[in-house]
Protein backbone atom coordinates (compact mmCIF):
# COMPACT_ATOMS: atom_id res chain seq x y z
CA UNK A 1 0.00 0.00 0.00
CA UNK A 2 1.95 2.78 -1.07
CA UNK A 3 1.34 5.63 1.04
CA UNK A 4 -0.70 3.84 3.98
CA UNK A 5 0.33 3.39 7.77
CA UNK A 6 3.56 1.66 8.36
CA UNK A 7 4.23 -0.76 10.71
CA UNK A 8 7.94 -0.75 12.60
CA UNK A 9 7.05 -4.95 14.35
CA UNK A 10 9.88 -5.77 16.90
CA UNK A 11 10.10 -9.27 17.02
CA UNK A 12 11.93 -10.19 20.80
CA UNK A 13 12.48 -13.81 20.56
CA UNK A 14 13.93 -15.59 23.63
CA UNK A 15 14.61 -12.29 25.11
CA UNK A 16 12.84 -10.20 27.80
CA UNK A 17 12.28 -10.39 31.26
CA UNK A 18 10.07 -7.82 33.69
CA UNK A 19 12.08 -4.95 34.19
CA UNK A 20 12.91 -5.17 30.05
CA UNK A 21 9.75 -3.64 30.31
CA UNK A 22 11.68 -0.04 30.36
CA UNK A 23 12.78 -0.52 26.79
CA UNK A 24 8.79 -0.53 25.63
CA UNK A 25 8.77 2.62 27.90
CA UNK A 26 11.23 4.68 26.18
CA UNK A 27 10.24 3.60 22.43
CA UNK A 28 6.63 4.64 23.76
CA UNK A 29 8.08 7.99 24.73
CA UNK A 30 9.91 8.44 21.63
CA UNK A 31 5.99 7.35 19.54
CA UNK A 32 4.57 10.54 21.76
CA UNK A 33 6.89 12.75 21.08
CA UNK A 34 7.73 12.01 17.03
CA UNK A 35 4.90 14.19 16.47
CA UNK A 36 6.02 14.84 12.82
CA UNK A 37 6.34 11.73 11.76
CA UNK A 38 3.76 9.45 14.31
CA UNK A 39 0.16 9.67 12.61
CA UNK A 40 2.62 7.90 10.03
CA UNK A 41 3.43 4.79 11.63
CA UNK A 42 2.51 1.90 14.10
CA UNK A 43 4.31 0.27 16.84
CA UNK A 44 4.30 -3.11 17.51
CA UNK A 45 6.08 -5.67 19.98
CA UNK A 46 6.18 -9.44 20.34
CA UNK A 47 7.62 -9.97 23.27
CA UNK A 48 7.92 -13.69 24.80
CA UNK A 49 5.02 -15.87 26.20
CA UNK A 50 6.11 -14.84 30.27
CA UNK A 51 5.80 -11.09 29.74
CA UNK A 52 2.47 -10.96 27.52
CA UNK A 53 0.30 -10.68 30.50
CA UNK A 54 2.19 -7.64 32.20
CA UNK A 55 3.17 -5.96 29.20
CA UNK A 56 -0.40 -5.99 27.74
CA UNK A 57 -1.75 -4.45 30.51
CA UNK A 58 0.86 -1.82 30.90
CA UNK A 59 0.35 -0.55 27.37
CA UNK A 60 -2.77 -1.16 27.24
CA UNK A 61 -3.69 2.24 26.67
CA UNK A 62 -0.57 3.55 25.20
CA UNK A 63 0.68 3.75 21.63
CA UNK A 64 2.72 0.86 21.30
CA UNK A 65 0.70 -2.49 20.32
CA UNK A 66 1.42 -5.93 21.89
CA UNK A 67 1.88 -9.13 20.11
CA UNK A 68 2.19 -12.65 20.74
CA UNK A 69 5.14 -14.55 19.10
CA UNK A 70 3.26 -17.71 18.27
CA UNK A 71 0.12 -19.53 19.52
CA UNK A 72 -0.88 -23.71 19.61
CA UNK A 73 -2.39 -25.10 17.07
CA UNK A 74 -5.48 -25.60 19.15
CA UNK A 75 -7.84 -24.14 20.63
CA UNK A 76 -9.48 -23.04 24.36
CA UNK A 77 -7.67 -25.70 26.65
CA UNK A 78 -6.20 -29.27 26.64
CA UNK A 79 -3.42 -31.56 27.50
CA UNK A 80 -0.65 -30.02 25.19
CA UNK A 81 1.89 -29.57 27.99
CA UNK A 82 3.57 -26.23 27.62
CA UNK A 83 1.76 -24.35 25.06
CA UNK A 84 -0.66 -21.82 24.69
CA UNK A 85 -3.62 -21.15 22.81
CA UNK A 86 -4.64 -18.46 20.65
CA UNK A 87 -8.14 -17.94 23.11
CA UNK A 88 -5.85 -18.02 25.81
CA UNK A 89 -3.77 -15.13 23.89
CA UNK A 90 -6.83 -12.79 22.98
CA UNK A 91 -8.08 -13.01 26.58
CA UNK A 92 -4.96 -11.38 28.05
CA UNK A 93 -6.01 -8.35 25.80
CA UNK A 94 -3.61 -9.07 23.35
CA UNK A 95 -4.27 -8.26 19.58
CA UNK A 96 -1.55 -9.89 17.30
CA UNK A 97 0.09 -13.07 17.14
CA UNK A 98 2.95 -13.64 14.63
CA UNK A 99 2.38 -17.04 12.75
CA UNK A 100 4.80 -19.09 10.43
CA UNK A 101 7.70 -17.77 11.35
CA UNK A 102 11.02 -19.63 9.89
CA UNK A 103 12.43 -20.25 13.46
CA UNK A 104 9.61 -21.98 14.14
CA UNK A 105 8.75 -23.61 10.82
CA UNK A 106 11.34 -26.41 11.65
CA UNK A 107 9.12 -28.07 13.75
CA UNK A 108 5.74 -26.84 12.03
CA UNK A 109 4.67 -27.94 8.62
CA UNK A 110 2.09 -25.44 6.53
CA UNK A 111 -0.88 -27.75 7.89
CA UNK A 112 -0.40 -26.96 11.59
CA UNK A 113 0.18 -23.28 10.42
CA UNK A 114 -2.77 -23.26 8.52
CA UNK A 115 -4.44 -24.36 11.39
CA UNK A 116 -2.75 -21.55 13.54
CA UNK A 117 -3.89 -19.10 10.74
CA UNK A 118 -7.31 -20.49 11.61
CA UNK A 119 -7.34 -20.59 14.62
CA UNK A 120 -6.05 -16.94 15.85
CA UNK A 121 -8.50 -15.52 13.03
CA UNK A 122 -11.41 -17.08 14.61
CA UNK A 123 -10.35 -15.20 17.77
CA UNK A 124 -9.83 -12.05 16.02
CA UNK A 125 -6.18 -11.84 16.31
CA UNK A 126 -4.71 -10.11 13.65
CA UNK A 127 -1.94 -12.32 11.85
CA UNK A 128 1.34 -11.38 11.22
CA UNK A 129 2.12 -14.22 8.73
CA UNK A 130 5.62 -15.13 8.15
CA UNK A 131 6.82 -16.51 4.72
CA UNK A 132 10.47 -16.49 3.37
CA UNK A 133 12.74 -18.87 1.28
CA UNK A 134 15.91 -20.13 2.33
CA UNK A 135 19.19 -20.41 0.95
CA UNK A 136 19.27 -23.41 -0.82
CA UNK A 137 16.15 -22.60 -2.58
CA UNK A 138 16.94 -19.17 -3.62
CA UNK A 139 19.85 -20.74 -5.29
CA UNK A 140 17.58 -23.19 -6.91
CA UNK A 141 15.42 -20.31 -8.04
CA UNK A 142 12.68 -21.65 -6.24
CA UNK A 143 11.90 -18.21 -4.19
CA UNK A 144 8.39 -17.61 -5.99
CA UNK A 145 7.44 -21.03 -6.00
CA UNK A 146 7.99 -21.42 -2.11
CA UNK A 147 6.39 -18.32 -1.10
CA UNK A 148 3.45 -18.88 -3.13
CA UNK A 149 3.00 -22.49 -1.44
CA UNK A 150 3.42 -20.91 1.80
CA UNK A 151 0.27 -18.39 1.14
CA UNK A 152 -1.54 -20.89 -0.15
CA UNK A 153 -1.47 -23.57 2.11
CA UNK A 154 -1.72 -21.05 4.85
CA UNK A 155 -5.06 -19.08 4.05
CA UNK A 156 -8.53 -19.33 3.28
CA UNK A 157 -10.38 -17.85 0.19
CA UNK A 158 -12.68 -16.45 2.54
CA UNK A 159 -10.44 -14.93 5.15
CA UNK A 160 -10.72 -11.06 5.75
CA UNK A 161 -6.89 -10.26 4.58
CA UNK A 162 -7.48 -7.04 6.13
CA UNK A 163 -6.48 -8.90 9.59
CA UNK A 164 -3.34 -10.26 8.05
CA UNK A 165 0.38 -8.72 7.62
CA UNK A 166 2.30 -10.44 5.43
CA UNK A 167 5.66 -10.39 6.51
CA UNK A 168 8.09 -11.31 3.99
CA UNK A 169 11.51 -12.80 5.33
CA UNK A 170 13.86 -14.39 3.42
CA UNK A 171 15.66 -17.33 5.82
CA UNK A 172 19.08 -16.45 4.51
CA UNK A 173 18.67 -12.95 5.93
CA UNK A 174 17.46 -13.72 9.38
CA UNK A 175 20.04 -13.19 11.52
CA UNK A 176 22.52 -13.02 9.35
CA UNK A 177 23.41 -9.54 8.59
CA UNK A 178 22.83 -10.39 5.16
CA UNK A 179 19.72 -8.27 3.18
CA UNK A 180 18.12 -8.87 -0.34
CA UNK A 181 19.35 -5.74 -2.65
CA UNK A 182 16.83 -2.72 -3.16
CA UNK A 183 16.17 -3.96 -6.34
CA UNK A 184 15.60 -7.74 -5.30
CA UNK A 185 13.80 -6.90 -2.48
CA UNK A 186 11.32 -4.48 -4.45
CA UNK A 187 11.15 -7.62 -7.20
CA UNK A 188 9.87 -9.92 -4.60
CA UNK A 189 7.41 -7.40 -2.96
CA UNK A 190 5.77 -6.53 -5.77
CA UNK A 191 5.53 -10.10 -7.24
CA UNK A 192 4.02 -11.19 -3.87
CA UNK A 193 1.36 -8.26 -3.84
CA UNK A 194 0.32 -8.56 -7.43
CA UNK A 195 -0.13 -12.43 -6.04
CA UNK A 196 -2.01 -12.02 -3.27
CA UNK A 197 -4.08 -9.64 -4.46
CA UNK A 198 -5.15 -11.54 -7.94
CA UNK A 199 -5.86 -14.93 -5.89
CA UNK A 200 -8.03 -13.44 -3.18
CA UNK A 201 -9.62 -11.07 -5.11
CA UNK A 202 -8.82 -7.86 -3.64
CA UNK A 203 -10.12 -4.50 -3.97
CA UNK A 204 -7.38 -3.20 -1.77
CA UNK A 205 -3.75 -3.78 -1.37
CA UNK A 206 -2.40 -6.39 1.00
CA UNK A 207 -0.11 -5.15 3.97
CA UNK A 208 3.39 -6.29 3.24
CA UNK A 209 6.37 -6.06 5.42
CA UNK A 210 10.20 -6.99 4.90
CA UNK A 211 12.18 -8.63 7.86
CA UNK A 212 15.45 -10.44 7.83
CA UNK A 213 18.78 -8.25 9.47
CA UNK A 214 16.89 -5.04 9.50
CA UNK A 215 19.11 -1.99 10.28
CA UNK A 216 18.72 2.06 10.35
CA UNK A 217 20.75 1.58 7.79
CA UNK A 218 18.73 -0.76 5.50
CA UNK A 219 15.56 0.33 6.37
CA UNK A 220 16.47 3.87 4.78
CA UNK A 221 17.32 2.10 1.92
CA UNK A 222 14.55 0.13 1.83
CA UNK A 223 12.42 3.47 1.90
CA UNK A 224 12.70 3.68 -1.36
CA UNK A 225 10.35 0.81 -2.30
CA UNK A 226 7.21 2.94 -1.94
CA UNK A 227 5.02 -0.82 -1.89
CA UNK A 228 6.41 -1.66 1.61
CA UNK A 229 4.42 -1.07 4.32
CA UNK A 230 7.65 -1.57 7.04
CA UNK A 231 9.33 -3.57 8.54
CA UNK A 232 9.98 -7.11 11.32
CA UNK A 233 12.87 -6.49 13.14
CA UNK A 234 14.34 -9.26 15.51
CA UNK A 235 17.71 -8.05 16.88
CA UNK A 236 17.48 -5.03 16.70
CA UNK A 237 14.34 -4.26 18.59
CA UNK A 238 15.81 -5.74 21.60
CA UNK A 239 17.66 -2.54 22.27
CA UNK A 240 15.46 0.92 22.35
CA UNK A 241 18.13 2.84 20.88
CA UNK A 242 18.64 0.41 17.67
CA UNK A 243 14.56 0.21 17.15
CA UNK A 244 14.17 4.03 17.30
CA UNK A 245 17.05 4.48 15.24
CA UNK A 246 15.42 2.70 12.36
CA UNK A 247 12.08 4.50 12.61
CA UNK A 248 14.42 8.14 13.04
CA UNK A 249 16.38 7.35 9.90
CA UNK A 250 13.81 5.39 7.52
CA UNK A 251 11.56 9.19 8.05
CA UNK A 252 15.03 11.74 7.81
P1 LIG B 1 16.63 -10.32 12.67
O1 LIG B 1 15.31 -11.18 12.88
O2 LIG B 1 16.19 -8.87 12.50
O3 LIG B 1 17.43 -10.52 13.91
O4 LIG B 1 17.30 -10.81 11.44
C1 LIG B 1 14.15 -10.94 12.15
C2 LIG B 1 13.11 -11.96 12.50
O5 LIG B 1 13.46 -13.11 12.73
O6 LIG B 1 11.90 -11.65 12.52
Amino acid sequence: MANGVKYFIGNWKMFGIPSSNKILYRIERFFVNDKKHNKKYKIIIAPPFTLLYDFSKRFKNKKIQISSQNCYEKDNYGAFTGNVSPFMIKKLGIRYVIIGHSENRIIENNKIIQEKIKLALKNKLKIIFCIGENKKQKKQKKTFIVLKKQILSGLSKNYNLKNIIFAYEPVWSIGTGLTPSVKLLKKNVVFLKKFIKQKFRLNYNPKLIYGGSVDKKNAKDFETIKELDGFLIGGASKSSKNFIDIIKNFYK
